[in-house]
């Protein structure tokens, strides 16, 4: 999808998409009566709202062939041509005083779907401030539904549908900078979240710890204000990541730690915060055995790090100011000759001795080595990124993250930051009796709590590694994946929460 903004559309084009909303019907005119009039058409118009096949109503999509447009008015702009698209499209939003970022970004991703399904290859799309709203707010959460809801996962078809490429020209009647940027911006985060996607999607015998590292290797280089470090087993070994390596030393696959740098305020190297996303590239449980059924999914199991590696690009390329590092400590849980066993105990980076009283408990392993070293170079505020947990799923289900921490500002900012993306937070707790949960009778901790509150317990096992240093774990078990395809969210990786870490961040910067 090439998406771009102009004043008025190409006379001739194949399509015009016009939003229509419930509440902006009146008996009196044609649904579009302030925006344009359509030549010799009014009564036909007319008939089509009367005998309600153009309503406004939620998800309506009504498509008119051969209409002639005269008088073309919108965003208080006056246009002289006469425009004359092979097709019209008229998509209901519903009560345009209910329909926020999320309803636009669901409508223009039924709107991408439409127009591959008619196998067109350019369309061009009304935006207007008198039903819309905020024109920039609108350019943004349309640009992103057209982007993320066009998207499909074909890499591994040997017949792929034929994917065409589709040319949206957004009609803005007057191009404002403030209006490019919001676009420029969409593009960015969208993009970044198709990335994650794709990481996701790939096969866990193609994304393994390896592919990670060269795939951010890649950004790095490819973005001149992105800066990357690259743990290998040995440098993990000298850093005393045992608790990660004891996960890694399962796989004949060799671990990677990623280390990737936005500096956005040299000068002040106190203004930072750093991501951590759970990187292992498959989970098979260790010699804590999953199910198979439980397995399947477990390609999914870097999903944090997918989105923490491709939030720092699109951080990067939007520059703020503040001091990002993202950091991806990947490897795979496996069962082999050499894995951890049941009752092992290792020592950590932070010193603390684990007893691990269950293999699949993997994620919070690596987690507290990332977190050490992230506390050992000086972070300021830390959020973790992690499928930690079925109990996750059990809580809240497929469409909310669980968030839990320890600093009511940067809880607050990542939810407002997902009220905004569409990948939205709920807060968990972290009560003190759930905590002794954890407690062991031979070590300093254990790496699991029992059945009841698991995502709790998971989450104070991080924070015991966290300490007091301002901190959010977003656990994304119920979210990474989607059984089927809903509005601007994909069958499969959704690339939760990628781009609501990049609005945090730049809502952060100072
Ligand atoms: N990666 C899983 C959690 C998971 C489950 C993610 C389902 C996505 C969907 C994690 O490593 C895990 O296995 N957790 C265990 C912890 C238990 C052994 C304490 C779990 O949730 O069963
Ligand atoms: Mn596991
Ligand atoms: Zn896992």
């Amino acid at each position: 999808m090439n998406i771009k903004l102009m004043k008025s559309p190409k006379v001739g084009n194949s399509l015009l998409v016009v939003f229509t909303c419930s509440d902006k019907i009146k008996p009196e005119n044609v649904p579009f009566g302030n925006q344009f009039e359509i030549n010799g058409s009014k009564e036909f118009l007319k008939e089509l709202k009367d005998s309600g096949e153009i309503s406004g109503k939620k998800g309506e999509m009504t498509l008119l062939h051969s209409l002639l447009i005269e008088n073309f008015t919108f965003n208080s702009q006056h246009l002289d041509e006469k425009l004359h698209p092979k097709r019209i499209l008229f998509v209901g939003l519903g009560d345009s005083k209910k329909a926020d970022n999320e309803t636009l970004r669901n409508s223009a991703a039924q709107i991408a779907k439409k127009v591959e399904s008619l196998s067109l290859t350019d369309f061009s799309l009304i935006i207007e401030s008198s039903s819309l709203g905020d024109v920039k707010e609108s350019i943004n959460s349309i640009s992103e539904g057209l982007m993320l809801g066009n998207y499909s996962f074909d890499e591994f078809k040997t017949d792929k549908e034929k994917t065409i490429s589709i040319n949206a020209e957004l009609l803005v009647g007057e191009i404002k900078e403030e209006y490019e940027k919001a676009l420029e911006k969409s593009l960015i985060t969208s993009s970044a979240s198709i990335k994650a996607r794709n990481l996701v999607n790939r096969p866990p015998n193609v994304v393994n710890p390896e592919y990670l590292k060269d795939f951010s290797i890649d950004l790095a280089n490819q973005n001149e204000k992105l800066d990357i470090e690259i743990f290998d087993k040995n440098k993990i070994s000298d850093l005393g990541m045992r608790a990660y390596l004891g996960v890694a030393q399962g796989s004949t696959a060799d671990p990677y730690g990623i280390k990737l740098t936005h500096l956005g305020d040299p000068g002040n190297k106190e203004n930072n915060i750093w991501l951590i996303g759970k990187g292992i590239t498959f989970d098979s449980g260790g010699l804590s055995l999953k199910p198979s059924f439980g397995m399947i999914e477990m390609k999914s199991d870097m999903s944090g790090g997918a989105a923490v590696i491709t939030a720092m690009e699109a951080i990067s390329k939007l520059n703020p100011k503040i001091n990002v590092v993202g950091l991806c400590l990947a490897t795979e849980n496996m069962p082999d000759g050499g894995a951890q066993r049941v009752g092992d105990i290792v020592k950590s980076m932070s010193g603390k001795t684990i007893e691990i009283e269950n293999t699949d408990a993997e994620g919070r392993l690596t987690l507290a080595d990332a977190v050490e070293y992230a506390k050992q170079n000086g972070a300021k505020q830390i959020i973790d990124i992690a499928t930690l947990t079925g109990a996750m799923v059990t809580a809240l289900g497929h469409g909310l993250i669980g968030a839990f921490g320890n600093d009511n500002n940067l809880l607050d900012t990542l939810k407002a930051s997902g009220e905004i993306t569409g990948e939205k937070i709920w807060f968990m707790p972290l009560d003190e009796a759930s905590k002794k949960q954890n407690r062991s009778k031979v070590a300093d901790i254990k790496n699991t709590g029992g059945r009841p509150a698991g995502s709790v317990t998971a989450a104070h096992f991080i924070g015991e590694f966290v300490g007091d240093t301002p901190w959010v774990h977003l656990d994304i078990a119920g979210t990474a994946m989607s059984s089927s395809s809903k509005g601007w969210i994909p069958q499969g990786a959704t690339g939760f929460p990628c781009r609501t870490l990049i609005e945090t961040v730049l809502r952060l910067q100072n």
